[in-house]
């Protein structure tokens, strides 16, 4: 099934019908799984990324394969908001505990896609291209990782269930193909 939906992305980017494929919560398992099935390797894979969940084998899985991460949660869901480390980091630098988290994903290299139903946390969360964390911050910060999931864990998947995205022009469109 997988595979299949695969195929079916693969025809639509060879049409040109998307200038893009990828999958989402695809594990290093599930994307070598794909390469033995498929002939084009995902352009992108969106995954849970933040302090506390630091897919890190999977991302540097990614990049040697090419492919783009994108991390999805990078605020924990909030839960980052109350967490000592964050809240210490963002004094230091006089920035809010959502940009710190933000700047943290970007300087791992993740593209990082933080959502918020307000238009003013949205510009804040825009705004962290003047600012660069320190080395001694990036390691606190990822000193945090203690593998809780905010969504769901995908690493067990082995069925139908993980989702395949496309992509189409520059926005990200997540359908899942469950
Ligand atoms: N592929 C997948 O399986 C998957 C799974 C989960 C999520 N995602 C995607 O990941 C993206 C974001 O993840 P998410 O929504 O789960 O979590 P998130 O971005 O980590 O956190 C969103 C929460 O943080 C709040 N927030 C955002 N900016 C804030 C700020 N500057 N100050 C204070 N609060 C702030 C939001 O509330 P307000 O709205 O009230 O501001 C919301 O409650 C979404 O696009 C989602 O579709 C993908």
């Amino acid at each position: 099934m997988r595979a299949d939906t695969w195929r079916a992305l693969e025809e639509l980017y060879k049409e040109g019908v998307c200038r893009a494929i990828g999958v989402s919560n695809f594990m290093v398992h599930h994307l070598e799984q794909l390469k033995e099935d498929c002939s084009e390797v995902p352009h992108v894979n969106q995954v849970e990324y933040h302090p506390y969940q630091q897919t890190n084998r999977v991302k540097e899985y990614c990049r040697e394969e090419g492919i783009v991460f994108e991390g999805y949660s990078p605020l924990a869901k909030g839960q980052v908001f109350s967490d000592p480390t964050v809240l210490q980091i963002a004094e230091k630098y006089r920035r809010t505990p959502a940009q710190i988290c933000v700047r943290w994903s970007i300087q791992n290299g993740v593209v990082t896609i933080p959502k918020s139903t307000k238009k003013e946390r949205i510009q804040e969360n825009c705004q962290v291209f003047d600012f660069q964390l320190e080395e001694g911050d990036l390691a606190a910060l990822g000193g945090l990782h203690d593998g809780r999931h905010v969504s769901w864990n995908p690493t067990n998947i082995e069925g139908h269930q993980a989702s395949v995205s496309k992509i189409l022009n520059p926005t990200v469109c997540t359908r899942g193909f469950a």
